[in-house]
């Protein structure tokens, strides 16, 4: 996309939308932010919103929806068998995602339960680039394991690397070879890697995967929540597809995958999911656990206002003004932060800025939680609602033991359309603060944890009074600036 210039020579990520419909948000004082930290066991999948000022929390279901999306939902068919909707949002599918067969699911986690339904069995092993939580959760659930394969580059925090999602080619193969074709139900690409910093693989690194998933009969699905994102970065980043369109590189991802599936949440800007595939047997496969699971093939468990939704924001998927304003602010972000000196993951990548605790908090073991920690300190500093990616996110091994996660982050998710530039730089100004006082800043223990995905509904307590005393110092730097 071509930049556009200031003349004063500044280099701003220019809106090109309007905001026609808002909504107020409340910034409360410290004290009230400690006490809903309090009231949500320092997790701040907990947090009630109208004690958040910024939501930063994620990306899923938080976009700004456009006039036009709000405007077909206006005319969804209601019906419970061959509702129009479904076979508008069919041909979106097939027109944006070139994919013949699609079965509608309710959220991109009930896709990862079909799938995993479906393919998973005891002892079998799922290699992918790298795991998202509930994708992991379902594949455990079914008796499966995984083996995360990204190239050592991938956890480099400063890094230039322009795709740090791609594959471990050498390695794919190994992981094959050691423990047999028939025992690997599918190898899994998820587009924008989201756990290691929202990090995209380039379409030769899809290709050379492709080229081993022949070779070896094995199925390929792509886990495409973050695909437009992937793709905008590939234009951006690929030479052989400087000047290709949205629309030409999507295609091309998915049609090196057998299968296809995404979360709606964030692919088109809705609710809901999908699974899509030009193989009928696969189709066929997976078309009987959708009634079971979900509800009728022609509407999966999501309403028919938001398949309208769905359909027409995969067409503004393909709308580079679109899909770049939220890669295009988190980089604007990333780079400040860093010439602060703030250790954040670089390249900047897709979804949020993510910045690294590990380093932020060296002096909070892991068995403390460093990005946990980190998540509740900058709410109670700033109103911003981040959120940990890091070991509370991990789920313990088959023994109940702790697995530290790779890489301790704190995950800023900037929904595409939704924060002006001014919030942007408020919160830079509060992570700058909190980064001169990280010294401040202690670990996290859990008083009550969840046996399955423990990181959403986990409750915590710090392990000193580090808090009151962060708010000692904010009082002495903001007075009585909230
Ligand atoms: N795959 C990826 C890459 C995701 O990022 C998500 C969700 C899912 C699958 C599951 O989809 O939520 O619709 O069931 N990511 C959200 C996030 C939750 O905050 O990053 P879902």
């Amino acid at each position: 996309m071509n930049e556009i210039k200031f003349y004063n020579g500044e280099n701003i990520p220019l809106e090109l939308h309007k905001v026609r419909v808002v909504q107020k948000l409340h910034l409360v004082p410290i004290e009230r932010r400690l006490e809903a930290l309090q009231e949500g066991g320092f997790n701040t999948f907990r947090l009630n919103t109208k004690d958040v000022f910024l939501d930063m929390l994620t990306d899923s279901g938080t976009n700004a929806m456009s006039d036009n999306q709000m405007a077909a939902m206006m005319q969804a068919d209601d019906a419970y068998a061959g509702s129009q909707s479904f076979f508008r949002l069919q041909k979106a599918v097939e027109e944006v995602l070139g994919k013949k067969y699609f079965l509608p699911v309710h959220q991109g986690r009930a896709a990862e339960n079909i799938l995993s339904n479906a393919y998973v069995r005891k002892g079998n092993l799922v290699p992918m680039n790298y795991h998202f939580t509930t994708a992991m959760a379902h594949i455990t659930q079914y008796g499966g394991k995984i083996a995360e394969l990204l190239y050592d580059e991938a956890y480099v925090i400063n890094s230039s690397h322009p795709f740090k999602g791609n594959m471990n080619i050498e390695k794919l193969e190994e992981v094959i070879q050691v423990h047999g074709a028939k025992n690997i139900p599918f190898i899994r690409m998820e587009a924008s890697t989201n756990l290691i910093g929202g990090q995209p693989f380039s379409v030769q690194n899809l290709r050379d995967v492709r080229s081993l998933a022949d070779k070896y009969n094995i199925r390929l699905v792509l886990d495409a929540s973050l695909l437009g994102e992937n793709a905008y970065l590939v234009i951006q980043r690929e030479e052989e597809f400087k000047e290709s369109s949205m629309n030409e590189v999507m295609q091309i991802m998915t049609g090196l995958a057998d299968l296809v599936y995404f979360s709606a949440r964030k692919l088109s800007s809705s609710r809901g999911g999908g699974i899509c595939t030009d193989n009928l047997d696969i189709y066929r496969e997976l078309e009987a656990l959708v009634p079971l699971f979900e509800g009728f093939l022609t509407y999966g468990g999501i309403s028919v206002r938001e398949i309208e939704a769905m359909a027409v924001g995969l067409y503004e998927t393909l709308d580079e003004t679109m899909i770049s304003q939220s890669p295009d602010f988190i980089s604007y972000l990333v780079n400040a932060l860093d010439e602060k000196g703030v250790p954040v993951v670089k390249p900047a990548g897709v979804l949020g800025a993510h910045v690294d605790a590990m380093q932020i908090c060296e002096h909070i073991p892991q068995k403390e939680y460093p990005a946990g920690s980190l998540a509740a300190a900058l709410f109670l500093i700033s109103g911003v609602r981040g959120m940990e990616r890091g070991s509370i996110s991990n789920q313990r091994d088959e023994y109940g033991n702790e697995t530290y996660a790779d890489m301790e982050l704190v995950r800023l998710a900037v929904p595409r359309r939704v924060f002006t530039l001014s919030q942007i730089k408020y919160v830079e100004d509060r992570m700058n603060w909190l980064y001169e006082n990280r010294a401040l800043i202690g670990g996290l223990r859990f008083v009550y944890e969840p046996p399955v995905l423990r990181f959403f509904m986990g409750g915590l307590e710090p392990v000193s009074d580090w808090p009151q005393k962060l708010i000692a110092k904010f009082k002495e730097d903001f007075g009585e600036s909230l």
